[in-house]
């Protein structure tokens, strides 16, 4: 599959140099940036001066490989960087965060707003006994509040956890539990196409059997009905009214964990990410002002979640470190209509904005009319993260809603490299769509073959990260040994990123994808075993596998093969009741498109199964090679049934 996909990315041969006039107003305007960051340590403390410090730092790296500890001795805390150092200066009555609620409400905080906003949600969180090194989860919607209580709990040193909104109340659970989280803050719904998702009745269930969470925060966002159990739960607006304004911000070592995010790997559990403060908030921070050729004036927005990384590194601590214009959006872009972006964009004069390929797709379906209709000649810079963007989407967003004026940062990174690692920087990258161009300066990516050589130019191979970076995940939360394991072991000292890739003969690297049993769904990271995991849950379920299928929109949807308990029988409506049931288990991104019912699954003689050839049957292609499976006559028979049944 990787190598078709190759193929088409590669007989990709445009060319789209960075404008002339983009170049000369650039904050990067030369290419000699690559060559001072060779001396990769000297670079990264260069940017390190982006900070205020409490405390300087006195070593750059410490490398004990595959631990890293950067800015060793520094102190310094991140909501400080992105709030106070702005309030003492003009930027104090600048806009920090433009909230469009789906509904058309808005609001906007500037940066003195922000401030005093997250001081005050500090002395609640304190007020509830959280101190320096507890873990807060968040479970909030796309709302400033979001922002605030990340930011309220950086000020306090105590990391959080911020689960996706979409997540079920079981995925919430298992959050909670891995973290020993002692506060929860939630919101009694968040708007949905309409319609109201229960979040705070998600968060009872996940409560039910997560015994750390000493006290549930509120945010009132709907006004519907909830439950409020005495003793444990408040609401954030009676608790916002008695609270002081005042709350330093807690000094914090620059090793000191900023936050846990929870991804999915190659087992049933979610691995929870560490980072800590004070490389990746020089990692956010510098990449976000070179990539996104940040200026005062601009209007930024990044239309990730903030229950994902992106998220979290820009759309709250890089932008807002850098005291950016950020604009947030509660919504879903087809709500009430299918031009809702563009009104956003021209109701607020966006000028960069950064989005997902699926996304891209998505518009491209609807029609050009769309943004056609609107005006968009404030964008002036375009991004792209999550997954590889297929070149025609690409020109897509370059004509229609770049419309061709504005260059195209597509980024790779990862939920554990905490910053962007590839990418174009839009003053002087030639483009070429489909890849993501080259590492960022002071960043070493390579592609090496099965025994860890860098490959020649023109081949592919494995992508790793061969140099420790300032915002590179420490550990997983409470399991260094996975840490060592996941990233570390095939290559010592290389960090794994589990994707595959190809350089060309430029030295471009083009991303293609997973090559380990990781699915990505419209740009979110689904693993295969958790969604096993949750099939073979059902009661009526033997045994599990699941692929990532190529789609249209998604890039890749979930297609799971199914044996069922002896005895059991193929019901109407079995079908969407083991979809419904991964949903409850994981959340609906999880969802797989298709299950299909097998009597058995292909297997090697040793009982592994063969995920490649259940992606040649559902994909429709012919089968690859065979030879190992223990018994062929498996395969044919689901190949037959599949093309039946499909
Ligand atoms: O496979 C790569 C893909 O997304 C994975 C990381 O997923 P996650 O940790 O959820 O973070 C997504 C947002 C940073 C990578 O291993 N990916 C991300 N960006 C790109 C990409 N693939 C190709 N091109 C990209 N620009």
């Amino acid at each position: 599959m990787e190598e078709e996909k190759l193929e088409a990315l590669l007989q990709e041969t445009r060319v789209f140099q960075a404008p002339e006039g983009f170049r000369q107003q650039a904050n990067v305007q030369s290419t000699a940036v690559y060559a001072e960051a060779e001396n990769r340590l000297e670079f990264w403390a260069k940017q390190a001066d982006r900070l205020e410090w409490f405390e300087r730092w006195s070593t750059v790296l410490e490398w004990n490989s595959p631990f890293a500890k950067w800015f060793v001795g520094g102190k310094l805390n991140a909501a400080y960087n992105c709030l106070d150092r702005h309030v003492k200066g003009w930027r104090r009555n600048k806009a920090a965060i433009i909230f469009e609620g789906e509904n058309g409400d808005s609001r906007v905080l500037t940066y003195q707003d922000l401030h005093r906003e997250v001081s005050q949600f500090a002395n609640v969180l304190k007020s509830l006994g959280v101190q320096k090194g507890d873990r807060v989860t968040i479970y909030l919607p796309m709302i400033p509040e979001a922002a605030i209580a990340m930011l309220a709990c950086a000020r306090l040193g105590a990391p959080h956890s911020v689960v996706f909104g979409g997540f079920s109340a079981e995925a919430l659970r298992d959050r909670i539990n891995d973290a020993q989280a002692k506060v929860l803050i939630t919101a009694d719904g968040s708007n949905r196409r309409g319609g109201v998702y229960p979040l705070k009745a998600n968060a009872d269930a996940a409560l039910n059997g997560a015994g750390s969470i000493e006290h549930v925060v509120v945010v009132q966002r709907t006004g519907g009905q909830v439950s409020m159990q005495a003793g444990r739960d408040i609401w954030y607006h009676e608790a916002m009214s008695n609270a002081s304004v005042v709350c330093p911000a807690e000094p914090v070592d620059a090793e000191d964990m900023l936050y846990i995010l929870y991804t999915s790997g190659t087992t049933g559990k979610p691995k929870g990410v560490v980072h800590t403060t004070g490389g990746y908030m020089v990692g956010v921070s510098a990449t976000h002002e070179m990539i996104f050729d940040l200026k005062e004036e601009d209007v930024y927005w990044c239309t990730a979640d903030v229950g994902w990384v992106t998220g979290h590194s820009y759309i709250v601590y890089g932008p807002l470190a850098n005291g950016a214009t950020v604009l947030m959006y509660e919504g879903t872009p087809d709500y009430p209509a299918k031009d809702r972006m563009w009104q956003i964009v021209e109701k607020y004069r966006v000028s960069i904005l950064y989005t997902a390929p699926t996304a891209i797709r998505t518009y491209m379906k609807w029609g050009a009319k769309y943004p056609e209709s609107r005006d968009l000649s404030s964008l002036r810079l375009l991004g792209t993260v999550g997954e590889p963007i297929n070149p025609e989407a690409w020109i897509w967003y370059h004509k229609y809603i770049g419309r061709e004026r504005c260059p195209i940062v597509d980024t790779w990174w990862q939920t554990e490299t905490g910053m962007i690692m590839m990418t174009p920087l839009p003053g002087i990258t030639a483009l070429k769509p489909g890849s993501a161009t080259v590492p960022f300066p002071g960043i070493k990516v390579e592609v090496v073959d099965k025994d860890g050589k860098p490959v020649p130019k023109g081949s592919g191979g494995y992508l790793v990260v061969s140099e420790p970076w300032p915002a590179m995940l420490r550990t997983v939360y409470g399991d260094p040994d996975r840490y060592v394991s996941t990233y570390w072991n095939r290559w010592p000292g290389i960090y794994f990123t589990g994707d595959g890739a190809k350089w060309d003969t430029d030295g471009y690297f083009w991303v293609l994808g997973r090559v380990d049993d990781v699915i990505n769904v419209s740009g979110h990271r689904i693993g295969t075993m958790e969604v096993e995991s949750a099939l073979v849950d059902h009661p009526y379920v033997a045994e599990a596998a699941c692929i990532g299928k190529n789609h249209e929109i998604k890039g890749q949807a979930v297609a799971a093969f199914v044996t069922l308990k002896e005895g059991t029988e193929v019901k109407d409506g079995l079908v969407e009741e083991m979809k419904a049931h991964v949903t409850a288990k994981i959340g609906a991104i999880a969802r797989p498109d298709d299950i299909f019912f097998t009597a058995e699954l292909p297997k090697t003689r040793s009982g592994k199964i063969m995920r490649r050839l259940l992606r040649d049957i559902a994909e429709g292609r012919t089968l690859g090679d065979t030879t190992t499976l223990a018994d062929a006559s498996v395969v044919n028979a689901l190949k037959e049934k599949y093309a039946d049944e499909a």
